[in-house]
């Protein structure tokens, strides 16, 4: 197939699916409750939502308005806009793919502990087994060529069930799984959650939900994790909105779309902390560990926390324990195979390849860039990638997102665009938003995100990072002078 015969969407509840799919990840999972908790519990609800409306729904409106105007892919819609644009959309969609390449192996521990979970196999100290049995870490990178079989095998499952979801046609793989997976991930929670509230002490954790600490809202970093939160989990700036939107036919309503996975994305992670807290609570009761001691965020509390719970838990944790694992290698895949879309599209709408071609060529060298953490540095690169990328390179995408559609592209287009296809209208709110408030807000984000990531880590990090920085400047400008197959690559109009 040349990638000219384009995909559509062929029902508005798969696109609604796989935009939900894309945004509920590991972020909604395990990050959510440790934020919601480290800043103000309750009260955290009101930076909370500020954010959802006022800066993460209008950018995913942007993100809508102009994947539906252009029908392109992220580097067409650049180059169309502006052609000089073309490398900053290169550099947008390799920070997708870098992001993708450790988001995987991420999904990969978690599906080892989906097969752990029925036996428990972590033993007594979950902590120990997770470092020294799973990940076989060493401290610095002096294991990089050190292949940990385990963690090898589950990255190159997730690469391979990826691939095999992206390269078929749209509807019959990313459309097709997200409508079997997300179903199968609410009922998932449901119980979890149903479960978790008849737990002893259960009141203990989620009581910390509903608690405020109204002080909290005085305080900037709070606000500023809240629109992390939003960042993140609705996957801002990663142009998956715009890939998707793009293959929406004409007459689909844009506005109310968006809200409506907004709304999902943050109902499941609010539903979904209330379980985790739960959980808590009982381990609380049961250990006499301290409530704060427990809430951890990302891969301590999934795979240290969670695994000591389960392990007081008596015979329900055979079922409770691979069923939580199993919800969040699901989360993870529908994930995955929305930041490989961006990415396989980016590269067959220039080079004009098939959906199977672009797909194993980004698999392949996706897997490759996976396989450094898979060995017994893997955890430290990882970290450095991730604070590198999410906290560093992404804000700074998104900022020049903003910077391109408020103010070099005639942002009236897009207003003109959402409204003509949408019952709940947009107007100046919205423009005074991506021109000015969501730069600002991005901006404080980024200047705590480079604090954080550059000058507070090690030698070994900046050196990571400073390599990293070197691929984001040069692999871009290589794609960039590559001369497209698709001779309509060139058309602007
Ligand atoms: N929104 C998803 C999550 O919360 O996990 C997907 C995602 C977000 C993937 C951010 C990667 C990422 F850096």
């Amino acid at each position: 197939m040349a990638s000219s015969k384009r995909s559509e969407w062929n029902s508005n509840i798969a696109f609604v699916m796989a935009m939900i799919g894309s945004a509920v990840g590991l972020g909604n999972i395990w990050r959510f409750p440790n934020v919601l908790y480290s800043n103000g519990g309750g009260s955290f609800m009101i930076p909370y939502i500020v954010s959802l409306f006022l800066l993460g729904i209008s950018f995913v409106l942007v993100e809508y308005a102009v994947g539906f105007k252009f029908k392109s892919s992220l580097i067409k819609t650049l180059f169309r806009v502006k052609s000089n644009l073309e490398p900053v959309a290169w550099f947008i969609a390799l920070i997708v793919f870098l992001i993708t390449t450790y988001y995987i192996c991420v999904v990969g521990w978690d599906l080892i502990y989906v097969v752990l979970s029925f036996t428990k196999a972590w033993g007594s100290n979950p902590d120990l087994f997770f470092s020294n049995n799973v990940l076989q870490a060493s401290d610095s990178l002096s294991g990089i060529f050190t292949i940990v079989p385990w963690v090898f095998l589950s990255v190159l499952a997730i690469w391979a069930v990826g691939w095999f979801i992206v390269q078929k046609d749209l509807n019959e793989g990313i459309g097709k799984v997200s409508k079997i997976l997300l179903p199968i991930l609410c009922v998932i929670v449901v119980i979890i959650v149903a479960f978790s509230l008849t737990l002893p002490g259960a009141s203990i954790g989620y009581t910390q939900i509903f608690t405020p600490d109204w002080s909290a809202l005085t305080n900037l970093n709070v606000w500023l994790a809240a629109f992390g939160q939003i960042v993140f989990s609705l996957s801002l700036g990663m142009s998956i909105a715009l890939t998707y939107a793009s293959y929406l036919p004409e007459g689909s309503e844009l506005t109310n779309n968006a809200l409506i996975v907004a709304f999902s994305n943050s109902g499941f992670e609010i539903f979904n902390s209330i379980g985790i807290f739960s959980i808590l609570g009982f381990m609380t009761l049961s250990s006499g560990i301290p409530f704060n001691e427990l809430v951890t965020e990302g891969t301590g509390l999934a795979f240290v926390v969670f695994p000591k719970v389960f392990n007081i838990m008596g015979p329900w944790a055979s079922v409770i324990g691979p069923l939580f694992f199993l919800c969040i290698l699901f989360a993870g895949i529908t994930s995955v195979m929305a930041l490989l879309e961006v990415v396989c599209y980016s590269i067959s709408e220039k080079f004009d390849f098939s959906r199977r071609k672009s797909a194993t060529i980004v698999c392949a060298v996706g897997f490759c860039i996976s396989c450094l953490f898979a060995t017994a540095s893997g955890s430290t690169l990882l970290g450095i990638f991730d604070a590198f990328l999410n906290n560093f390179a992404l804000l700074f995408a998104i900022l020049i997102e903003c910077i391109i559609f408020g103010w070099i592209y005639n942002f009236d287009n897009l207003v003109e665009t959402l409204n003509r296809n949408s019952t709940i209208k947009v107007g100046r709110l919205w423009k005074a938003v991506i021109k000015f408030i969501l730069p600002i807000c991005i901006f404080g984000l980024w200047a705590q995100g480079v604090y954080n990531t550059l000058l507070t880590g090690d030698s070994v990090s900046h050196i990571v990072m400073l390599c990293l920085t070197v691929v984001l400047i040069v692999v871009p400008i290589v794609f960039t002078k590559l001369p497209a197959k698709n001779k309509d690559f060139y058309k602007t109009d």
